[in-house]
């Protein structure tokens, strides 16, 4: 059996390997080993590569390894559950300089070319450049070293369709000119394709970064597919596809779960939608209770749903919640939670908390699940949620968030509302529910107030 067989063979395992492993992050029972057998696959990948191509230098690679390894190792556990986000548009920045880099070293390999390898090269370089540059600004939009706010200007769409058509006439200069490394035209693109990247994520802002960051992080699969092609690696063009497939999926499910489309998310501006917003003005007077009122409602509850938002990862309050739904448990009340797809600031985010806390999943419904069920509750028990929750996107006509589907806490019996203030969400509109007849709020930090209400129980 040749060797380029048995390489080919790696791939193949490898690729099943990848798909597996998709299919099982589709669902949280089996998404740690989703993760698991998707990295077995690209372990296998990178030892055959490292096998199979002819390599000059070990040590660089080893080097590349080893501070990469240590760097990767270093941030992933200092990360906070919370700043995710901003660590997957590093890797998607990442990945998409390494799909430039990798295209751009391929032309100094590389004589009389064929036109179509030395299209995809460009291809790998522009989204790759895209990719990188977008990416870092997402990364300081969310990690607020820039504003979070979009950035819109009179002229953009004008200059950015210029930018376009240059960047593509450097294109196919450069094809043209068959090629070499050091082009000019081949820079031209480089520099351009970065500042595309810039001018396409500056007009994006708040609430719909974490789109931004889903699409992005579909180019750099794109740009890694394009590199695949470039330097013939099946591996490459087939992990590529599979980000760059997953990535736009992805992007779609929370497009949709936001009731917007993707141009209106890419083109439109939230914050500036946001800021003219013709929303009526909410009158009304907001109740608060304390933690012992909640306890005496609570205890008589036959029935109570749980919705966790942003406000319970920044709590870090999954393990006192589970407390509180075993206390209720054992006191003879149903307890269910109900999650929003896009509750919290990633997908999956409180489905990700919650298995922290090990909360049974069947106890996790989604959002259309609850819905047509949620007057025989009780009580509803946001915890730390605001837009996911917000019936101004039933009820407001003009409001931006008008028509996305949200949890209709506001038709269970009792509505307890746990935040610290009367601050608004991540989308910066007000919220009507606070000043519902059946809601009360509970002021204070969610993990502190659901210790004090535990603390009532026992
Ligand atoms: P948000 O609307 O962002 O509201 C979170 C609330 O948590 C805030 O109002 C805040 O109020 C409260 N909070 C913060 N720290 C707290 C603490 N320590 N204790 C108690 N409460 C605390 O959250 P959400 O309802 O989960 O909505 C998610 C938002 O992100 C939506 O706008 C959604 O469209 C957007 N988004 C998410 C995704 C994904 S994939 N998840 C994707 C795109 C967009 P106080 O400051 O008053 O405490």
């Amino acid at each position: 059996m040749g060797i380029e067989l048995l390489v080919n063979m790696a791939y193949v395992v490898a690729a099943v390997l990848f798909i597996f492993g998709l299919k099982m992050l589709g669902s949280p029972a089996t998404a740690r080993k989703g993760n698991l057998v998707s990295a077995l696959g690209m372990f296998i990948a990178v030892i055959v590569t490292l096998l199979d191509q002819s390599i000059i230098d070990f040590k660089w690679i080893l080097v590349g390894i080893v501070v990469g390894g240590a760097i990767g190792a270093l941030v992933a556990r200092r990360v906070e559950m919370t700043g995710m986000p901003e660590m997957v548009a590093l890797f998607n920045g990442f990945g998409g300089v390494a799909s430039l880099f990798v295209g751009w070293a391929a032309l100094y390999d590389m004589h009389d070319a064929h036109t179509f390898v030395l299209i995809t090269i460009v291809l790998s370089i522009l989204i790759g450049g895209v990719t990188f540059s977008g990416s870092m600004v997402a990364w300081g939009k969310l990690s607020e070293r820039i504003s979070g706010k979009a950035m819109v200007f009179g002229g953009q769409r004008v200059f950015n369709i210029l930018l376009i058509i240059a960047i593509i006439v450097s294109a196919v200069m450069f094809t043209l000119s068959t090629g070499p490394a050091t082009s000019i035209y081949l820079y031209l693109v480089i520099g351009l394709s970065l500042l595309l990247g810039i001018m396409l994520v500056i007009p994006i802002g708040g609430a719909d970064m974490p789109v931004v960051i889903s699409l992005l992080n579909s180019y750099s699969g794109l740009a890694a597919c394009a590199a695949g092609i470039a330097i013939n690696n099946i591996i490459l063009i087939v992990a590529g596809a599979l980000v760059g497939a997953s990535g736009i999926i992805l992007t779609q499910i929370m497009c949709k779960a936001m009731n917007r489309s993707l141009s209106n998310v890419l083109f439109s501006g939230f914050s500036a939608v946001s800021a003219s917003g013709t929303a009526a003005k909410i009158e009304g007077e907001a109740k608060a209770m304390t933690a012992e009122d909640a306890y005496y409602v609570l205890e008589a509850a036959a029935s109570v749903v749980i919705v966790p938002g942003y406000g319970m990862a920044v709590a870090q309050a999954q393990h006192v919640v589970k407390e509180l739904q075993e206390l209720l448990e054992k006191n003879g009340a149903e307890v269910v939670y109900a999650i929003h797809p896009v509750a919290g600031r990633m997908p999956g985010h409180m489905n990700v908390l919650l298995a922290e806390a090990d909360v049974s999943y069947d106890l996790l419904l989604e959002m259309d699940a609850v819905n047509p069920r949620m007057e025989t509750f009780d009580v509803a028990i946001v915890i730390g949620a605001n837009d996911v929750v917000n019936p101004a996107a039933r009820e407001m006509e003009g409001s931006p968030i008008y028509g996305m589907p949200v949890i209709n806490v506001d038709m269970a019996r009792n509505v307890f509302v746990m935040k610290r203030s009367m601050a608004s969400g991540f989308a910066g509109i007000d919220n009507p529910l606070f000043f519902k007849e059946n809601t009360r709020m509970l002021f204070g930090d969610a993990k502190e107030m659901l210790g004090n209400i535990i603390k009532a129980f026992s």
